[in-house]
């Protein structure tokens, strides 16, 4: 409420004790009375005065307490309500601000409600750079026909957590100036997003699941008698022979399609996880024997971080190496002219539990930001046909999660990536 109000009223009572004063000295003049008829009525104009004045107050009173209260209430609901409520406010000439913000954008942008009201830019450049153009334009959409603005968007918070936001609002009729004022609501969507996209990978994975189960038998056993046939031949063919260059083509191309069907069957398996008690550096340990000829090749140093007393986790040894394997793979790949491979085991907390993590790092080509939620589709691969099946990720994602784990990836193109894979740790006999 304005502190003007209660100046308002003294002059306006003022004015009603002027023109009380006045009336009387003129009928006092014109009726020609004597003073004490001057005084009667000065005195009733006082008094009327004084009820006009109290009456007055009074009123404004009861309306200031009225209005405070139903503002407290509005205030009360909007807080109340998850997420965060507000006015928005777009200029003719394109200046924005926000007129109305409720509490809840403490939680919700870790901005508080004034900052964001006070300054408008302190909202804006939460927002992701990349999310900017399409969130300008589905403004300038609902601005231009009037129709209530939906639009997701993520924002990083001041504490450098990215969220997925969705707001909503209905604009109303354009003012005088040409100013656009809408009313609205913000809400977190962050866990949604990744349920859905969670949802979407299992889906494609029970799809690849079926199609490995059925087409990956049909096909190991032809598989095995054209590698077994083309070795036997190979070895049966004297040096510089015509024959040779494609025999050991063939060879080498039906290994690569063992490769795929091996792959393939893992999926079906993946489901099917027996568990063990296993020790993480162990595991760690076998995969990178298997990788470490590779890396001497490839001129990568090869960097173990491993923590010396991991808690036990349960787990599928064989399918925990897959992983190691097919990470350090892709690590190994993305350095073509050699760098360092880190892996890192340690402990961790996830959702207030204890958890461990293996960390997979490479110095190599990192990974453009516009594929990076693609690279654990199963099939995706960016490399050429002769080197990748785009299934070495979606498998080792598959697995992590059947083991109620996760699997993130932080990467910079040109300076490397880190692939995170956390365990929960169960004690035995829960
Ligand atoms: N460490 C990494 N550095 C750079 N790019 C990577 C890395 N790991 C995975 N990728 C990208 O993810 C894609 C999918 O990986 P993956 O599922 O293992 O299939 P593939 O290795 O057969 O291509 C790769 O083609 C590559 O573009
Ligand atoms: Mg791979």
């Amino acid at each position: 409420m304005g502190r003007g109000h209660p100046r308002r009223f003294y002059f306006a009572s003022s004015f009603v004790l002027l023109v009380s004063l006045l009336v009387t000295f003129y009928v006092w003049r014109y009726a020609e009375q004597g003073t004490g008829a001057l005084l009667v009525g000065l005195v009733s104009g006082a008094l009327l005065w004084g009820i006009l004045y109290s009456l007055v107050l009074f009123l404004a009173k009861e309306m200031t307490k009225r209005l405070r209260r139903s503002e407290e209430k509005l205030r009360r609901i909007t807080d109340a309500i998850p997420g965060t409520v507000y006015q928005y406010r777009l200029e003719s000439n394109g200046r924005q601000s926000f007129l109305f913000v409720s509490r809840g954008a403490k939680d919700l942008f870790g901005v508080s409600a004034e900052d964001l009201e006070r300054d408008f830019q302190s909202g804006w450049n939460l927002l992701l750079t990349e999310d900017v153009p399409a969130l300008q334009k589905s403004i300038r959409i609902s601005a231009e026909t009037l129709k209530p603005w939906v639009h997701e968007f993520r924002i990083k918070t001041p504490a450098g957590r990215i969220k997925w936001i969705r707001g909503s609002s209905v604009p109303e009729r354009p003012l005088k100036d040409g100013s656009i004022v809408w009313n609205g609501l913000f809400v977190d969507i962050t866990d949604r997003q990744h349920l859905e996209r969670r949802v979407i990978q299992s889906e494609k994975m029970a799809a690849v699941g079926q199609l490995a189960s059925g087409v990956a038998h049909e096909i190991n056993n032809p598989l095995g008698v054209i590698l077994g046939f083309a070795q036997t031949a190979a070895k049966h063919v004297s040096p510089g022979n015509l024959l040779e260059m494609p025999l050991r083509s063939i060879e080498r191309e039906a290994l690569r399609c063992k490769d795929l069907v091996q792959n393939l069957l893992a999926f079906s398996r993946a489901g099917k996880t027996e568990q063990e008690p296993c020790n993480l550096n162990e595991v760690v340990e076998t995969a990178l024997s298997l990788v470490a000829a590779q890396t001497k090749v490839k001129k990568v140093e090869l960097v173990k971080k491993l923590h010396p007393c991991l808690p036990t986790v349960f787990a599928n040894k064989t399918q925990l190496q897959q992983v190691v394997i097919n990470l350090s793979n892709n690590a190994v790949d993305a350095m073509p002219n050699g760098g360092r491979l880190t892996i890192l085991t340690q402990w961790t907390v996830w959702d207030d539990k204890e958890a461990v993590e293996i960390q997979v790092q490479d110095t190599g080509a990192g990974i453009p930001k516009e594929i990076q939620p693609r690279i654990f589709e199963p099939f995706f691969t960016t490399k050429e046909a002769s080197k990748g099946t785009g299934l070495g990720l979606a498998l080792a994602y598959e697995i992590v999660e059947k083991h109620g784990g996760y699997m993130t990836v932080d990467s910079e193109p040109g300076k490397g990536s880190i692939f995170r894979v956390c365990l929960p740790v169960k004690e035995i006999g829960r």
